[in-house]
């Protein structure tokens, strides 16, 4: 076993694999209305390739912890099936998905049956017309029965992810969290980060994880959580003493990339170092080239020594990586 260690002595256990860059909803901040040119279904790994990857991170590389991205996941057809075999080689290894919801109140048992731990969904407004804006879908009821059927299933804790957008939802952070709260989900807030396809992000209009702060702060006691942050980017606080928590993932105004411990394998097999690395490596052509799993642990290894210490939006000489969120898997 050869953990996944960079030059900076940061060590990924943690694999966050896209399994389609495909969605059915269409978030401004992530995708433009007419969606992208999908990858073709001949570059997409398949499941078994997916599931050779996987074990190879897990059995040679250290790899502690599973999530499934998207794109949307859940239009995975294979997605049950891949979960229950990476179920299958490790019963401890931490298993997740991060969701629109869309589909999940069809699914939840299922995947729950074939061992998926958690869910993370992502919902940035409890305003179906806001909803409606920011995801340009009328899916709003979709994604509440998702949510309901994840925690019947089990799969908590169940976590939210919200993005606050200036001018659509920049003063819903208190509403969201009430939501939250009186459903027992955990709200995580995520700084909008130069990801989306349209490349309209600027760090002008941003809303910032002080922004969040205050308005929480008007209708809400936080206290820091005790335990610490470690590698989680999220900033944990108690809402009016507990039990109850939010989070604040402030990507861009406190950046965590010192303790980062992810490491990301997109939908057609391609390793990525960094959400925002400029250059990722081949697996996808190596192993259908006949590699070994000790020859593809190698070029896994090798691609991980090359991430960079991090990334940089604040730098003038920024670029923007050529993948948007959708084809990279948050
Ligand atoms: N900035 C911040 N978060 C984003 N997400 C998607 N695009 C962005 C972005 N540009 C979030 C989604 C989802 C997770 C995968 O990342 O809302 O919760
Ligand atoms: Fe789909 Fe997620 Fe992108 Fe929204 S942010 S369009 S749900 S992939």
């Amino acid at each position: 076993m050869q953990p996944l260690v960079d030059r900076y002595g940061r060590v990924a256990t943690d694999l966050r694999v896209s399994l389609t860059d495909r969605c059915n909803l269409r978030c401004s901040y992530c995708m433009p209305a007419e969606g992208l040119d999908w990858l073709p279904g001949e570059d997409q790994l398949t499941d078994d390739e997916v599931v050779r990857l996987i074990t190879v991170a897990v059995e040679r590389l250290g790899v502690r912890e599973v999530r499934f991205t998207g794109g949307e996941p859940l239009v995975r057809r294979g997605l049950v099936d891949i979960v229950r075999r990476v179920r299958a080689l490790d019963p401890e290894v931490e298993l997740s998905i991060t969701s629109n919801g869309i589909g999940l109140a069809r699914m939840a048992g299922a995947l729950a049956e074939a061992g998926l731990d958690r869910v993370n969904v992502s919902l940035d407004t409890v305003r179906s017309e806001v909803f409606q804006e920011i995801t340009r879908r009328d899916r709003f009821t979709d994604v509440v029965e998702g949510l309901a059927a994840a925690e019947e299933a089990g799969l908590r804790p169940i976590k939210v992810n919200g993005v606050l957008l200036r001018g659509v939802n920049d003063d819903q952070a208190p509403e969201l969290l009430r939501w939250c709260l009186e459903r027992g989900y955990q709200l995580r807030f995520i700084e909008q980060m130069p990801l989306d396809a349209q490349h309209g992000w600027s760090r002008d209009t941003m809303v910032t994880a002080d922004e969040i702060f205050a308005q929480l702060d008007r209708e809400f006691a936080l206290t820091p959580a005790t335990e610490p942050r470690g590698s989680a980017p999220a900033e944990l606080f108690l809402v009016d003493g507990g039990p109850a928590t939010v989070g604040v993932i402030a990507s861009v105004t406190r950046p965590f990339c010192g303790d980062c411990d992810r490491v990301r394998l997109t939908a057609d097999g391609q390793v990525r170092n960094c959400l925002f690395a400029r250059e990722e490596s081949d697996l996808r052509g190596a192993l259908r080239a006949g590699a070994s799993d000790a020859e593809l642990a190698e070029r896994w290894l090798v691609a991980m020594a090359g991430k960079a210490a991090g990334h940089g939006i604040d730098d003038p000489t920024f670029l923007q990586p050529d993948r948007p969120m959708s084809a990279i898997g948050g």
